[in-house]
């Protein structure tokens, strides 16, 4: 399936939620992540995150293998989210911070 990976946190635009056929989108307080069970891996979303935080779960970078457990362990918690809605209001500074896992709230 597709991962929402770090780059999200604390940005959330939500503009991927609108070309999803399946709504696998869930919503947390400052990041989104993936239902695996949902997706169909059409491929449509990653092209609609304007800062590249969505991949296939094989061409996940190294360094962030650990999103693709915590999307699957977060959509298990987390409402459906499948409207588009405001990006966060800081999200223009936070674009590719590094280590915002540590931000991640639940
Ligand atoms: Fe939805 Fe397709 Fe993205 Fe999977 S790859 S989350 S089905 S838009
Ligand atoms: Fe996050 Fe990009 Fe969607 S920032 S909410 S994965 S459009």
């Amino acid at each position: 399936s597709f991962v929402v990976t770090e780059n999200c946190i604390k940005c959330k635009h939500t503009t991927c939620v609108a070309v999803c056929p399946t709504d696998a989108f869930r919503e947390g307080p400052n990041f989104l992540v993936i239902d695996p069970v949902s997706c169909i891996d059409c491929n449509l979303c990653p092209v609609e995150c304007p800062i590249g935080a969505i991949f296939e779960e094989d061409d996940v970078p190294e360094d962030q293998k650990h999103f693709i457990a915590l999307n699957a362990e977060l959509a298990a918690e987390w409402p459906e989210i499948s409207i588009v809605k405001d990006a966060l209001p800081d999200h223009e500074q936070w674009n590719n911070v590094p280590n915002k896992l540590a931000l991640l709230e639940r």
